[in-house]
């Protein structure tokens, strides 16, 4: 029998990956506290990524600080990558992958529209299409509810419980991508990158997509971007340039709740992720491959 070393962890019962599932829930409703609650009125520009327009912000830095820390005490043997730096290889086949905060410009701004993902992924996190997620959950801060997924448990939204100790067991609500087949009835969310460069090209590809949708929005976090795929209140997303930490936790939330997320290829990937409804996500994916592929 050949083993996909993407998906396949030693020792993985299901009894586990529900564990996993719910630190997932445990630690982005943490980060996502704290950003929220502890937000300055005006929050600090702490450095400058790759232009002046990628902020990142003194608390990008304390959620992925204690995203690491709350990671590190449940799981030491774990690998751990984050947006803002942490890159630690771990020894159990298991990596996190943790974006502190998703949508940096809206929490900039104090645009409600933000998130806080979290996922466990098997497989190589550091080389594109060589990872899957097997846990993930994404906190929504603003609107104070978590949306989760494990491998095979189904997508689920729930509200943040009102204090940190209690758990998030109450009222889930189930999530379902939308059923949308029409290129032309789809409202589709995408996102642009900081790199002027890549921007120009993004906004080239725009030309031919807008004509060919319902609309296009520009939520500003890729992570719910594929939240709001997953539930259904848009048809699908498509973006490129985006990192494992943008996509990890909302490709299994997508893929649990009846949708298929693709790249170039069968993954998703920097070159190009779509995700969509099983009938809507191979005319999405033409609509964005380079010409030529
Ligand atoms: C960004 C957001 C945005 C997407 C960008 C990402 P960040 O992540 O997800 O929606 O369009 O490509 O880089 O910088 O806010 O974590």
């Amino acid at each position: 029998m050949t083993t996909d070393p993407t998906t396949d962890a030693p020792g993985l019962s299901d009894l586990m990956i529900e564990a996993l599932e719910r630190l997932c829930i445990d630690f982005a409703l943490a980060a996502g506290r704290l950003i929220r609650d502890d937000r300055p009125r005006s929050v600090g520009v702490a450095a400058t990524k790759s232009t002046d327009t990628d902020v990142v912000t003194v608390m990008d830095q304390r959620s992925e600080e204690l995203l690491h820390r709350l990671i590190r005490s449940a799981r030491p043997d774990d690998g751990v990558l984050g947006e803002e730096g942490v890159d630690v290889v771990g020894s159990s086949g298991l990596t996190w992958i943790v974006d502190p905060i998703d949508g940096t410009v809206n929490y900039l701004y104090d645009i409600p529209a933000y998130a806080v993902s979290v996922a466990v992924v098997t497989g190589d996190a550091r080389t594109d299409g060589a990872w899957r997620p097997v846990a993930g959950a994404v906190s929504d801060p603003s609107r104070r509810v978590v949306h989760h997924a494990r491998r095979g448990g189904g997508a689920w939204s729930r509200p943040e419980p009102s204090d940190s100790t209690s758990h998030p067991a109450d009222a889930p609500r189930r999530l379902t991508v939308s059923s949308q087949a029409r290129l032309g009835r789809a409202l589709l969310a995408t996102g642009f990158g900081y790199d002027p460069e890549v921007r120009a090209r993004q906004a080239d590809v725009l030309r031919r997509v807008l004509p060919q949708v319902r609309d296009i929005r520009r939520i500003g976090s890729a992570a719910l971007d594929l939240v709001r795929v997953a539930e259904g209140t848009v048809d699908a997303y498509a973006e490129s340039g985006i990192n494992a930490w943008d996509v990890a936790a909302g490709w299994l939330i997508v893929e649990e709740a009846g949708g298929v997320v693709v790249g170039v290829g069968s993954r998703p990937g920097k070159a190009l992720t779509v995700a969509a409804g099983p009938a809507l996500v191979e005319p999405m994916r033409a609509l964005f491959l380079p010409t030529g592929q």
